[in-house]
This record gives C-alpha cells, sequence and structure tokens, in this order.
C-alpha cells in the first residue's frame, strides 16, 4: 500500500512535471517552452544602449522572480518538514471507525515541524512551543493533526488569539518583541498561567525536533460506526527520548548554528537514523465530562491520572526533495477530518477549524488543496470548481449534485455523529475554570535542577516589565499555582512577597 501510493504520487508528479513541460536536464527553457539562446547578456541596443522590453526572456526571468514569495503563515512561519509513514497497531474499532486506525493499515503521512512567533528564517533556538502537524494521507481523506510539543495552551476561547498573538509578535513601533507588551496581555489571562509555566521550562526550547513529545492539545472526538461518540486526545511520544536545552547551551548553540533543529533532522533523515513517535489516546466517555472539577473540554487543562493506549507508531524516513513545493505549500487544517474523527466542543479548537482552512485560501490560494503535496489520495468529486490556479482536469459539464446524468452520491452512513444540546446562546466564559492548580502540579513534578532553570528564565523576561502593576499580577498568578514557585520569582525580581501573598489571596481559582 505504502509504496504504491507513493508510487502514484511520485507518478503524479512527474505528470505534473510534464504537462508544465518541466525537465529534469537538457535544453533551457523559457516557462513556454522555447529554448533560450544567451542566459548570460541581455539584449541591448547596441554595445552602449539600453535593455530591450522585447528580450522576453530578461522578462520573464525578472518577474518570476518578482514574483517566488507566497505569505509566511501568519505563525508558525519557521518549519521544516519530511515524509514518512504511520502503522495502526492497536484494535481500536469500539472507538472509531476511522480506517487510518484499523490495525495494521499504514498511512503515508507529511509532517512539518515549526516554531511559533518569528518569521520564515528565525533562529530555532528561540522560547516557543513547537508545532507538530501530521498529514495522514488516508485512504477516506486526508485528516491532520496539528498539534503542538506542549499538551495546553495559552488561552481557552478562539476570540482571544489574534491579540494574544499580536502582544507575542515584535511591536509594531520597534520590530522588537518586548516583554512588556507580552505580559501585559498575559496578566488579564489567569488560564495561561499553565501553559506559561511549561513553555518558561527547558521544554520551551528543544534540544532537537526528534526529542519532542507531541499533542493534540485539545479533545477531538472518536466515533464509532454505530454513531457513538467519545472525546479522544492525542499524544506523539519520542522513540529518541525528550531532550532539551538549558539557556546557556541555548545561547551556545546559538552562537554557532541557529538552524540546529532543521540540520538535525534533514541530517538525521539523511544518514537514515529515522526518528520515530509512538501514538497514545486518551479516552473520555461523554458522561465523564461533568465529573471533573474544571471542563475537561478546556485547552488549558491536560487530563491527569487518565489511562494512556498505544495506537501506533510513525517513522518519518524521506526528507522534501524542495522545500518550497512541499514543507512551505503544505496546508495542515484541523478542518481536515476524516470519518470517525470529529471536532470536540473545546471553544479553541473551534475557531481553529475555521481558521486554518481560511487563512490557506489566502495563503496558497484557492487551489491548494490541489498541489501535490495537499492533495488526497482518495479521489475528491464535487461542485467546487475555478478560481485562480485550477489544474483539476475536469470532463463532466455537471457541476452541480445531485443529478441522474451524473450521480454524485451521498453516504448516510458517513453523517456527522449527532450532539444532544438545551438552553440558549450565551458569551460567558466555561464555568469550571481552576486556572493554576495543573500549573502548581507541573512545577512540583519537576526536579530541582529544573525549577531553577524554569525561575531563571521566566525572571528573565518578567524581569524587563517596566509597569509594576503587572509584574504583581504576573506574580501572583505563579505564586497561586505555588507558594514555592511565586516565592522564588518574586525573590529574583526582588519584589515584594507581602503584596504579591496578598494579590493571589484575592484570585478566584
Ligand atoms: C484559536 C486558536 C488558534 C488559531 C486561530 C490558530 C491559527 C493558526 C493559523 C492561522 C496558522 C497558519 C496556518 C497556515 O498558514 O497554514 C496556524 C499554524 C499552526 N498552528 Fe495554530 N492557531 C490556534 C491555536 C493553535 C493550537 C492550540 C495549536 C496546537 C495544538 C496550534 C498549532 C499550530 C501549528 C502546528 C501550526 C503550523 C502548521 C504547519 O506546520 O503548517 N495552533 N495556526
Amino acid at each position: 500500500m505504502y509504496s504504491t501510493v507513493f508510487a502514484r504520487r511520485g507518478l503524479a508528479l512527474v505528470l505534473a512535471a510534464l504537462a508544465f513541460g518541466a525537465k529534469a536536464q537538457g535544453p533551457l527553457t523559457r516557462d513556454n517552452g522555447a529554448p533560450v539562446g544567451d542566459n548570460q547578456n541581455s539584449q541591448t541596443a547596441g554595445p552602449r544602449g539600453p535593455a530591450l522590453l522585447q528580450d522576453v526572456q530578461l522578462i520573464q526571468k525578472l518577474q518570476r522572480f518578482d514574483r517566488e514569495r507566497i505569505p509566511e503563515r501568519v505563525v508558525h512561519a519557521r518549519g521544516t518538514g519530511a515524509h514518512g509513514e504511520f502503522v495502526a497497531t492497536a484494535d481500536i474499532s469500539r472507538l472509531t471507525r476511522a480506517q487510518v486506525f484499523a490495525k495494521g493499515t499504514r498511512t503515508p503521512v507529511f509532517v512539518r515541524f515549526s516554531t511559533v512567533i518569528h518569521g520564515q528564517h528565525s533562529p530555532e533556538t528561540l522560547r516557543d512551543p513547537r508545532g507538530f502537524a501530521t498529514k495522514f494521507y488516508t485512504t477516506e481523506g486526508n485528516w491532520d493533526l496539528v498539534g503542538n510539543n506542549l499538551p495546553v495552551f495559552f488561552i481557552r476561547d478562539a476570540i482571544k488569539f489574534p491579540d494574544m498573538v499580536h502582544s507575542l509578535k515584535p511591536s509594531p513601533v520597534t520590530n522588537i518583541q518586548d516583554p512588556n507588551r507580552v505580559f501585559d496581555f498575559f496578566s488579564h489571562v489567569p488560564e495561561a498561567t499553565h501553559m506559561l509555566t511549561r513553555v518558561y521550562s527547558d521544554l520551551g526550547t528543544p534540544a532537537s525536533y526528534r526529542s519532542m513529545d507531541g499533542s493534540s492539545v485539545h479533545a477531538y472526538k472518536f466515533v464509532n460506526s454505530a454513531g457513538e461518540y467519545r472525546y479522544v486526545k492525542f499524544r506523539w511520544a519520542s522513540k529518541q527520548g525528550v531532550k532539551t536545552l538549558d539557556a546557556k547551551q541555548v545561547a551556545e548553540v546559538q552562537s554557532r548554528d541557529f538552524n540546529h533543529l532543521t540540520r538535525d533532522l534533514v541530517d538525521a533523515i539523511a544518514r537514515k537514523d529515522y526518528p520515530q513517535w509512538d501514538l497514545y489516546i486518551q479516552v473520555l466517555e461523554p458522561a465523564q465530562l461533568a465529573s471533573f472539577d474544571f471542563d475537561p473540554l478546556d485547552a488549558t487543562k491536560i487530563w491527569p491520572d487518565l489511562p494512556e493506549t498505544m495506537v501506533g507508531t510513525m517513522i518519518l524516513n524521506r526528507n522534501p526533495s524542495n522545500v518550497f513545493q512541499e514543507t512551505e505549500q503544505s496546508a495542515f487544517a484541523p478542518a481536515n477530518l476524516v470519518p470517525g474523527i470529529e471536532p470536540s466542543e473545546d471553544r479553541l479548537l473551534q475557531g481553529r477549524v475555521f481558521s486554518y482552512a481560511d487563512t490557506q485560501l489566502y495563503r496558497v490560494g484557492t487551489n491548494g488543496l490541489q498541489l501535490p503535496i495537499n492533495r488526497p489520495q482518495a479521489a475528491v468529486l464535487n461542485g467546487n470548481q475555478d478560481g485562480a490556479a485550477n489544474f483539476a482536469i475536469t470532463v463532466s459539464d455537471v457541476n452541480y449534485q445531485p443529478s441522474r446524468r451524473f450521480p454524485m452520491t451521498e453516504d448516510a452512513t458517513m453523517k456527522y455523529s449527532t450532539l444532544p444540546l438545551g438552553g440558549s446562546t450565551q458569551q460567558q466564559r466555561l464555568q469550571r475554570t481552576v486556572n493554576f492548580r495543573q500549573a502548581g502540579e507541573f512545577y512540583r513534578g519537576l526536579d530541582a535542577g529544573a525549577k531553577t532553570n524554569l525561575i531563571a528564565n521566566l525572571a528573565g523576561d518578567l524581569g524587563q516589565v517596566k509597569d509594576s502593576e503587572t509584574r504583581l499580577i504576573m506574580l501572583s498568578h505563579f505564586y497561586k499555582a505555588d507558594a514555592d514557585y511565586g516565592s522564588r520569582l518574586t525573590q529574583a525580581l526582588k519584589g515584594d512577597i507581602a503584596l504579591v501573598r496578598r494579590a493571589a489571596e484575592s484570585l478566584v481559582d
């Protein structure tokens, strides 16, 4: 299956290349396929005259160069990709009808790892969550699991995402990332305490992409063939082990190589040292949602103490042959789901289901899903049509449905699952917030060295915040999570512990 699929994709690539007249080697041509006579000297009016507009090779070469860039991703611009394969190893047909999880199924994948905040060629040493996005080319369509290395997120509602990103991006005035702006925002977001604690630990500076775990962060829904659903979280466990850099190591690595994450992955695959990850799931019955004192569909929370089941293994074994065509034009979207996997009601995920597909219509283009890296191995048949750069080969005049002349059939067994609802529409925060507890549990789980590094990393940025109220509020959040954590941070910042304690006492969890 694996080789057939890739043979098919490979053939498709060759056919696409031939269709555009591209050749691996041979005479140099213009884009219309005509041979080029001179690629070194422009056509000029005599030895001293101006260049001529009729030199179509010169004009076309400059025009194409002028248009080489597409917009970079609005977040996660810096990334590196690799091809591979996922093998399903457990029988979980009781939970999901998704074929990608039928035991023994081998599915080609493309993974893109990334940093989040800075631009396309920014240093990979910077503190950030890391993206871990996987596109599964399943027989039932593409499924994208667009996750991060850390298992939670800063916010729980998509409506906050653009503001959060604006505060984290470089200042529109200085073009420099500024902790004054970052913590001005986060001092209004107590639910960020858990994620901030993780990202300021050394997990925020991984040693390599190979030595990173991955997480869905959100709960999704697994739906079985009887239409029953359960909530599921996914975790990629690195078989290379989790390895991080401390601040001193970061400075040392950055001084000699700010591409260390990309270089490590590309080099490992080139020398056939293929990285692998096991995929684990946690499962909750719908009735269990009410039994937690926090909301289990809140993306700022993990599900502690819930057993994990291993469901498969992924290997990455092929570098892209062209970074732009594959890594940059790849379009991962939480909306790319397959029967048996659905979004949960997580408010952050609900926004993501819209946002990625939307940005990609702009970033990659209306027909971006026709590109070899994005197109599914499953046949695509619908009435969506036209748009810029459409290179599908459409043979029928039936671009509507239903039709007797060219039936495109619906399959009622593929309908979405149903969710019982009641009540009225609202604009209210979640009821069970519990903003600080899991941050404290994470802190207490760190060993002495990791705690010291976290305090130093966080104090380094918080110490740059000039506004004393912002600093006090941030310290109170960390104190509320854990008294030792907040006290040590306050000491590092030479703050007033009595004030911090009082501010923490007034916080509601
Ligand atoms: C409502 C919250 C969020 C919104 C609106 C959002 C939006 C976006 C957008 C617009 C992109 C660029 C996509 C592209 O140009 O192809 C992106 C990339 C990405 N996001 Fe988010 N994001 C959110 C939260 C998250 C969370 C919680 C995670 C992790 C679970 C995450 C992981 C990623 C990853 C891994 C990428 C890069 C995918 C790639 O490699 O192409 N994002 N996000």
